[in-house]
């Protein structure tokens, strides 16, 4: 048996408000359990999005009655609210600011409001950027031109990791987060797991960037799933919304890259536990861990999951390492593929006085 401290998924979609029939607090914060995080920080294009005080509170409320393990929740950056945002950083995960089109109303096109939401958010609070080529690269311009710290998420290919290594190198105040689709897909996987289903933003990219990720990994701060569940019918049907559900499958790929020398044990924990919690300011969770079968061999199953998406990119493939009990706060809160906590047993970590 091997113990893992209680993991941090820095980014998931938990679609409540708005789309519990993707997910909601419950199944969501179930599946992070199962798949051995303990803690979740949710992004804010919801419907609504979470963009101001009213809707942060509507989402916190949700949060406190339904999830199992802890969380926060982040605020996103629109048109319109750039000087109200920082009244609400003590209360979120972070801020999210979607400069590409992706799922979601959260788009931000004008440079002149990335400008005045860099200035405006405090430059000691998370602020997390979904940004693609050409744009992470004026993004990240920005970023060193005003010394203002930015988390890139989801980074996916290799123009973009070496621009980040590059600028990490000159001592520039950014950090980033590869998802485990990126690691482990390609395009070269999208006919077997079929085109509607391997839509995803950033999109499957080559080999070559999937071998950058891997030779860049200590330019990589954190792994972060991007769960993003949609159901098979969206993704089967004419307009297939972008997104794969990864927390179950996460730290079984993990695992099994460990188990094949394309990682060290130390190096997933400071990419799943340690460096999310230094960057994201998390508090401990005392008396936490995840207790692993490291030598358990199983296929991925989507009808075996949590996540009420019901479906994987990953179906059928073997993995190597299970989680088979999860203790948060003292409680034994997942077992032998149960969630055992009640619902609202999780904790706001924004609301810890540490
Ligand atoms: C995400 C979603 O569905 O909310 N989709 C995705 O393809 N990654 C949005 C996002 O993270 O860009
Ligand atoms: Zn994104
Ligand atoms: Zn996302
Ligand atoms: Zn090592």
């Amino acid at each position: 048996m091997l113990r893992l401290p209680g993991l941090i998924d820095p980014h998931v979609h938990l679609r409540e408000p708005g789309a519990t029939y993707k997910e909601d607090w419950k199944s969501g914060t179930a599946a992070a359990l199962a798949g051995g995080f303990t803690a979740v920080l949710a992004m804010p294009n919801t419907a609504p999005p979470i963009c101001d005080e009213e809707t942060l509170s509507l989402a916190l409320t949700l949060a406190g009655q339904k999830a199992h393990c802890d969380y926060a929740q982040f605020v996103g950056a629109g048109a319109d609210n750039a000087s109200k945002l920082p009244t609400l950083a003590n209360k979120a995960a972070g801020m999210k600011m979607y400069l590409d089109q992706t799922y979601g109303p959260l788009r931000l096109t004008d440079q002149a409001a990335w400008r005045k939401h860099f200035e405006r958010w405090p430059v000691n609070k998370p602020l997390c950027v979904h940004a693609e080529g050409e744009t992470l690269a004026a993004a990240l311009k920005l970023a060193v031109e005003m010394k203002r710290p930015v988390h890139f998420c989801h980074v996916s290919r290799k123009d973009e990791i070496l621009l980040i290594r590059a600028a990490k190198e000159r001592g520039a105040p950014v950090t980033c987060e590869v998802a485990p689709h990126h690691l482990f897909l390609t395009e070269a996987d999208i006919p077997t797991i079929g085109s509607g289903r391997s839509e995803v933003r950033p999109r499957l990219a080559s080999l070559a960037d999937q071998k950058a990720l891997w030779d860049n990994l200590d330019a990589v701060d954190c792994f972060a799933s991007d769960h993003a569940p949609h159901t098979l019918a969206e993704k089967d049907g004419a307009t297939p919304p972008p997104g794969f559900p990864g927390l179950e499958t996460a730290l079984p790929l993990y695992l099994t890259a460990v188990n094949q020398d394309l990682l060290c044990l130390e190096e997933l924990i400071d990419l799943c536990y340690t460096n999310p919690r230094r960057i994201f300011g998390l508090p401990e969770q005392p008396e936490t861990w995840v207790e692993v079968d490291e030598n358990a061999v199983w296929p991925i199953y989507g009808e075996d999951l949590h996540s009420r998406a019901g479906w994987t990119p990953f179906e059928g493939r073997l993995v190597q390492g299970r989680v088979t009990r999860v203790v948060l706060r003292g409680e034994e809160v997942f077992k032998d593929g149960q969630v055992l906590s009640q619902p609202g047993f999780g904790c706001d970590l924004r609301a810890i006085i540490q």
